[in-house]
């Protein structure tokens, strides 16, 4: 089993990562909480695979649990079901010693992390990862969101869970599409921060879990530098400005890791027009990229992007940040004016 430490200023805990970890879940929640009672809440994809594993665990170490499952997808994300959520755990009379349990993907990870921040003022909250992306993405850092009708996770809170706890096992079960979009969020930290890991990952063959903690480290890093994202956490949305127009006029047709993918070579192709980034890091991106099966093109003009973009996007003080890549493993934070945006969008399409 690997172990990352995230020490965040509001709570340190760790993030468990390997194969067979799911039917300790009880044991590490014991070790870690005083939780008497747990929720464990999760998709119906997930629920039939992985409930039984996750409820056994819990009782046999003579914890009381429950569960509640929600339908699968971004829409679960919501105020109902948000509410629903609340009054699940209000019925069972849960207080702020029990412990939530999110036994799923980012949507899950989201909405019941929202939750447990919310109820009573926030109760245990633990965090079991089951795709690539909630892995080395979502699970860690303790952001925590519902959408509302007018925008993608416009509600939420900072809430750090207890412990992460990533059975790599899960992913056996993950659609391959999934999968494959997960990679475009480990191919963003590679490209942040870890040539080494870009080079692993040009091996097909790689350790899997190896790999996740790799992810986990550079997110802890920044985590426990920047918080609250107002800082130096902004260089994980590398790929991200254009990737959010690309997913949204998509519809979300396209799933998030596959925008981002769209996004990150868009912002390479940019930063190599500009001079900033040389034309092999930005080809060696692009060939990682396809190599996972990720799209790097878009059909999408420059007009209609950037409409999507300022509807989006906020800008602070008039300007945004633009996470520029200078080299494979060296990115620049970058504020623009729209103005300016627009240029790198435009050289992002060429
Ligand atoms: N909080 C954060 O820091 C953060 C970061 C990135 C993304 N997100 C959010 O994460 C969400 C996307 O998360 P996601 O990509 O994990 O998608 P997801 O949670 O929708 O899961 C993807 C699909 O895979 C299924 N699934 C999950 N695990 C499975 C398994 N092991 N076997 C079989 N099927 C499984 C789910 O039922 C779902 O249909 C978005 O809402 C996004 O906003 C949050």
């Amino acid at each position: 089993m690997r172990a990352v430490t995230v020490n965040a200023p509001s709570g340190q805990y760790e993030v468990k990562i390997g194969s067979g970890l799911l039917p300790s879940l009880g044991a590490e929640i014991r070790a870690c909480t005083e939780a008497k009672r747990c929720a464990v809440i999760a998709g119906e994809n997930v629920f039939p695979l992985y409930g039984g594993i996750a409820m056994t665990s819990l009782r046999a170490v003579g914890l009381e649990a429950r569960s509640l499952v929600f339908p699968a997808g971004e829409q679960t994300k919501c105020l109902g079901r948000y509410g629903e959520l609340l009054s699940f755990l209000a019925e069972n009379r849960f207080t702020r010693s029990d412990c939530v349990i999110a036994l799923g993907g980012g949507v899950t990870g989201d909405l019941a992390g929202f939750a447990a921040a919310t109820y009573q003022r926030g109760l245990g909250f633990v965090q079991v990862p089951t795709t690539l992306l909630a892995a080395v993405d979502s699970s860690v850092g303790g952001k925590t969101a519902i959408d509302l009708p007018e925008g993608k996770n416009q509600v939420g809170a900072f809430y750090q869970p207890a412990l992460v706890l990533c059975d790599t096992d899960t992913l056996s079960t993950l659609p391959k599409r999934e999968l494959t979009a997960g990679y475009a969020e480990v191919i963003k930290y590679a490209v942040l921060g870890d040539r080494a890991l870009f080079e692993t990952l040009q091996n097909r063959e790689h350790d899997v879990p190896q790999v996740i903690e790799k992810c986990v480290k550079h997110k802890a890093a920044i985590v426990a530098e920047d918080e609250r994202d107002t800082g130096l956490r902004r260089l994980l949305n590398l790929g991200h400005t254009f990737g959010h127009a690309v997913e949204s006029r998509s519809g979300y047709t396209l799933l998030h890791g596959e925008a981002v993918s769209v996004g990150m070579a868009m912002i390479c192709r940019a930063a190599c027009a500009k001079g900033l980034l040389s034309q092999s890091d930005f080809e060696a991106v692009v060939t990682l990229l396809r190599a996972y099966g990720l799209p790097t093109e878009t059909d999408y003009t420059a007009d209609e992007l950037y409409d999507t973009l300022l509807l989006d996007k906020k800008f602070s003080g008039g300007k945004l940040h633009l996470i520029v890549p200078r080299e494979i493993g060296r990115c620049d934070i970058l504020p623009v004016t729209p103005d300016e945006l627009r240029f790198w969008l435009e050289a992002g399409l060429e």
